[in-house]
């Protein structure tokens, strides 16, 4: 199965991509890394513990990482409420945060996928600032990251957080203009994406049927705190499921279409801060990197999230 790692901040979505990454045997989920965005890292981390407790994986390794963005303010998350899950409740969890920091276990993973020739997959859910900060302290590990998939940004779509910008994205732009131009392949499921995989009430019905125990009453919670209710802005109810699509990118590539760019991060404009910008035409003249995925499967989507929850069973 493929090494993975989960750098996210969750967050009621980054949750449910915890749960179907715990759920799917194709990954092999080393560790979880944490950073601030949606709510603080203390919280992110602690609703990061109790979520691989809720799969019944209390032995997945959770790394706390940075507190704060590189050079901006913390923006902090909307629609996670104070703890960062929603109305969500779970179980005190049975083992703390330890050291190493999170930069720190990457770059143990990164030396020994080096030393075995075997690349890892970064997945990122939240601000890129871990990401940032382990490529400006070892750029030489590189080489040993097989590819980033990331949830993040915005290029047709407008912004959820301000006209231009994606909350990901603008939460550490400084950040994610490193990630982007450091030339990892990567594959970016921006607002673009995820606004087409809505989780309507229909399909948030469908994909509970299959489900039953604590992981079923949790998911329950978490989709009917997720609706938007903005047919106007999305096209339909329910809220877009951002960053369980990075997990089924993985799973199914074969639901997402790409397209291939160079991205740019903008980091010094007031307007436009946090804007992602590809250069479809080839007019910056540097090597495109990023598949930008143009569509999604939603249904295809939906049916795998039910198909893997369900595997939690009664649990
Ligand atoms: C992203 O922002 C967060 O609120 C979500 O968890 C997702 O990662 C969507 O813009
Ligand atoms: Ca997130």
């Amino acid at each position: 199965s493929r090494p993975i790692v989960i750098d996210c901040d969750p967050g009621v979505d980054d949750a449910i991509a915890i749960l179907l990454a715990l759920a799917s045997p194709e990954l092999d989920v080393r560790g979880i890394t944490t950073v601030a965005g949606n709510v603080g890292v203390e919280r992110t981390s602690r609703n990061a513990l109790q979520i691989a407790e809720l799969a019944g994986r209390p032995d997945i390794p959770v790394f706390a990482g940075c507190h704060r963005p590189l050079v901006v303010a913390p923006i902090g998350g909307q629609f996670h409420g104070e703890s960062g899950l929603g109305p969500l409740m779970l179980p005190e969890p049975s083992r703390q945060i330890q050291p190493p920091h999170a930069v720190s276990f990457f770059i143990e993973i990164l030396e020994d996928a080096l030393a075995r020739t075997r690349p890892i997959t970064l997945c990122t859910l939240g601000p890129m600032t871990n990401i940032a900060v382990l490529l400006r302290v070892r750029p030489d590990l590189i080489p040993g990251i097989e590819r980033i998939l990331s949830m993040g940004g915005a290029y047709v779509e407008a912004g959820n957080r301000t006209m231009t910008s994606e909350f990901n994205i603008l939460a550490d732009p400084h950040a994610a203009s490193i990630v982007f131009s450091s030339g990892i392949a990567i594959t970016s499921l921006a607002l673009d994406a995820t606004h087409q995989a809505m989780a309507t009430p229909e399909r948030a019905a469908a994909v509970q049927q299959g489900l039953g125990g604590p992981v079923g009453a949790a998911v329950k919670t978490l989709l009917a705190h997720w609706d938007r209710n903005d047919p106007r802005r999305y096209g339909s109810r329910g809220g877009p499921m951002h960053d369980p699509l990075v997990i089924a990118a993985l799973l199914r590539p074969e639901l997402f279409e790409t397209r291939k760019a160079r991205v740019f991060v903008e980091h010094s404009s007031a307007l436009c801060l946090g804007q992602t910008v590809a250069d479809w035409y080839g007019k910056s003249g540097e090597t495109p990197n990023v598949d930008i995925v143009t569509r999604v499967d939603a249904d295809g989507f939906f049916a795998l999230l039910g198909e893997r929850l369900a595997r939690y069973g009664l649990r």
